[in-house]
């Protein structure tokens, strides 16, 4: 067992401050148990907390961090920036200059905002779409995380479409019973919405590659008609790529679907780490934006030279491709590699460009509803015996894990092989 004193003692003085010792609630650990660590360093692929113990880092900041932590060029341009300032209230060339890239680089971004995080990017990007259309209702999917903006923080029921309960308390129902939620990978529920409501739909929202709630790569058909339906019904498409933009290409999940939404939302990686996110698309839609158009949308620290210096110093050494290449060939491999080695344990692993996902599970779910919650169990038991072993997992069997550019191939086949050995024990006692 690693020590952890110091990280104990910190959050134990932390809970007597801040709700839960946390500013974000997975922090806490309460899903998984064990220590919560206080992380004091990063550097390249691993993170060091205040007991001393090292980590290999597959939570990467909850993906921001593609090319690893503390990486010297982003970590000069903040620095550079920082001796001219932190912020000014008002506009900058750094900020033309990424919104420029962007543009250039991403064909149905044809302009962009950005603000201070992703809940902020699809807050904005959800009254724009009201804004334009001149409707109310918004559509989202089951098993989604876009953030935790009123309109969004919605239940799942049961049922083919469900209206507005709200999943945390605090919301107003009367805010939630304009969202509608559908179950994901279902076509028939799909087309009898639009049937029903698609006259009065503002959106349809939708996490590129849904990766909140496991890894939920789905089918490119069912993608397709998405587009194709709101399409059909003047209802905006607004693509959540705060996760996938930038992790997939520059064409985010978007180009590995082959469509083109209306509106696309983005976040940590185009702020190499630091708070940023951006919405953008159509010029015609983004156009109604204050201060051309009615709807207003602001904000103090929006478009932070420091936030934005990061970002762009992150996408130009991701702009010929070399590093993607090599974290999709590693990712492969490293999936490959565990899927083998626990095929008979009846645990996948599910993976796309450099996001991999345990399922304990033999078949890789594309909804909500079929993620076996048994599985997350047995991810939470596992968590604490990887920790000491050195690797870092994100502290809930839901989320996601990240490489980065600074995870070398070796470095991956010996987690793997760790990581198996790990769950080749433990599988003995689920059966
Ligand atoms: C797909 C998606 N949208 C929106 C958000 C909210 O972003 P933030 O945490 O920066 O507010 C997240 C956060 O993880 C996300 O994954």
């Amino acid at each position: 067992m690693l020590k952890t004193d110091k990280s104990k003692e910190i959050i134990r003085k932390a809970e007597l401050v801040t709700p839960g010792g946390v500013n974000s609630p997975v922090r806490a650990f309460q899903s998984v148990g064990g220590t919560p660590r206080i992380i004091k360093k990063g550097e390249g692929a691993y993170i060091t907390d205040v007991d001393d113990n090292s980590y290999i880092d597959f939570s990467s900041s909850w993906g921001p961090l593609i090319l690893g932590h503390a990486d010297k060029d982003v970590v000069k341009a903040v620095q550079d920036q920082c001796e001219d300032g932190m912020t000014y209230g008002t506009s900058t060339e750094h900020e033309l200059n990424l919104a420029q890239f962007i543009v250039d680089n991403v064909e149905p971004v044809e302009k962009i905002r950005f603000v201070s995080s992703g809940t902020e990017a699809v807050m904005s990007a959800i009254r724009l779409a009201r804004g334009f259309t001149g409707r109310d209702l918004i559509l989202k999917f089951d098993g989604c995380y876009h953030g935790h903006s009123d309109h969004l923080l919605v239940a799942a029921g049961s049922g083919l479409a469900t209206f507005g309960t709200p999943s945390s308390a605090g919301v107003p129902e009367s805010i939630t019973s304009q969202t509608a939620v559908l179950p994901l990978d279902d076509e028939e529920a799909l087309e009898t919405f639009f049937a029903e409501h698609g006259d009065k739909l503002a959106a349809v929202i939708i996490e590129g590659i849904p990766a909140n709630n496991g890894l939920l790569i789905q089918r490119h058909d069912y993608i397709r008609l998405i587009r194709a339906l709101s399409e059909k019904h003047g209802a905006l498409l607004i693509f959540d790529e705060v996760i996938t933009g930038f992790r997939l290409g520059f064409g985010g999940a978007a180009a590995y679907y082959g469509i083109t939404p209306d509106l696309l939302t983005y976040g940590k990686i185009i702020g190499g780490g630091m708070p940023v996110g951006a919405f953008g698309g159509r010029a015609d839609i983004m156009d109604m934006l204050s201060p051309l158009g009615p709807v207003y949308q602001a904000g103090t620290l929006s478009g932070n030279p420091l936030a934005i210096v990061a970002g762009y110093t992150t996408l130009k050494k991701l702009e010929d491709g070399t590093i993607y290449k090599k974290l999709e060939e590693n990712n492969r491999r490293f999936v490959t590699d565990i899927t083998e080695q626990l095929r008979d344990c009846k645990v996948n692993i599910a993976g796309v460009a450099s996001i991999f996902w345990l399922v304990f599970q033999p078949e890789l779910p594309r909804s909500a509803s079929a993620i076996n919650n048994a599985g997350i169990t047995h991810y939470n038991r596992i968590h604490e015996k990887v920790l000491n072993r050195g690797i870092y997992f994100p502290p809930s069997g839901y989320e996601v894990c990240f490489i980065s550019a600074a995870h070398p191939e070796n470095m991956l086949s010996n987690a793997a092989n760790t990581l198996a050995g790990i769950i080749r024990q433990e599988a003995h006692s689920w059966h």
